[in-house]
């Protein structure tokens, strides 16, 4: 069984206070391989840091969500720029991106503006970028196609059709536990048609548990549920889904799958 690549966790939030670091250790003996622990702060950013410091097969991305882009301090973009260049663990600007969800978020202009210059910096620094998109597709999809970033769309979900112009702008979708929801039609009519070497599997932990562990806290080794799903729909095994995925992941964030792991 090929390992599993948990491209979005995040492992610095305080619902893994309890436990992080017995569950971080046991991750090889999970089955799983590498995660990315995506930032959403300046401060978990900084936690990711030091989470990928600790383990070697953690890697940390840096950046600014856009539920944070409201009381951003004037530095912030230098902030996340150091932080990036800081560690060569550092693999992505991330995650950034646009939420029309709430209306207590920072105002529209305010996050396309944090969003558009964390693109910049990322593409300055030759880095992937993780993409949060929650019920903003079109400005999503202008800036992409403005900035044209190598990265992903994370937790995507868009139409088959926005998936396809994802894929044409040479990006990668992230799919994950809401693939395995009951109501999950466009989630799934997706997973079907995404060209599997450009699909990326990933938890969004401790949110987004798969079913059957809906609404419990989510971590990397749940996503083997989120990945029998997928595997079905594209009619393989879960094992060779896993191979590809792993390899997908390997190559958007420059890691080196036959590396030891030294620990
Ligand atoms: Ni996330």
């Amino acid at each position: 069984m090929n390992a599993i690549f948990d491209s979005h966790a995040h492992y610095d939030d305080p619902a893994f206070d309890p436990d992080r670091d017995t569950l971080l250790s046991s991750m090889s003996s999970l089955g799983v391989g590498h995660i990315i622990n995506a930032g959403a702060s300046l401060e978990s950013s900084r936690e990711s840091l030091e989470i990928a410091a600790r383990y070697p097969y953690v890697y940390a991305a840096c950046g600014v969500h856009p539920e944070h882009a409201g009381a951003l301090p004037a530095d912030y973009l230098q902030q996340v720029e150091d932080m990036c260049r800081s560690s060569c663990k550092v693999r992505a600007v991330g995650e950034i991106g646009l939420d029309y969800h709430y209306d207590d978020m920072a105002p529209k202009e305010t996050q396309r503006e944090v969003f558009s210059k964390q693109i910049e910096l990322a593409n300055r620094l030759g880095l992937p970028i993780i993409v949060h998109d929650r019920e903003a597709h079109g400005d999503t999809m202008e800036l992409l196609r403005r900035y044209q970033p190598a990265g992903v769309v994370h937790c995507f979900s868009g139409s088959v059709e926005m998936m396809r112009e994802v894929v044409a702008l040479g990006m990668y979708i992230g799919l994950g536990g809401a693939v395995t929801f009951k109501n999950a039609r466009v989630p799934v009519e997706v997973a079907k048609e995404v060209p599997l070497e450009r699909l990326l599997l990933e938890t969004d932990a401790p949110y987004m548990s798969p079913v059957p562990f809906r609404g419990k806290r989510c971590d990397s080794s749940l996503i083997r549920y989120t990945g029998k799903k997928i595997a079905q729909l594209k009619g393989i095994s879960t094992s060779e889904l896993f191979r590809i995925t792993e390899a997908n992941a390997a190559r958007l964030f420059d890691i080196k799958l036959e590396e030891p792991i030294l620990s």
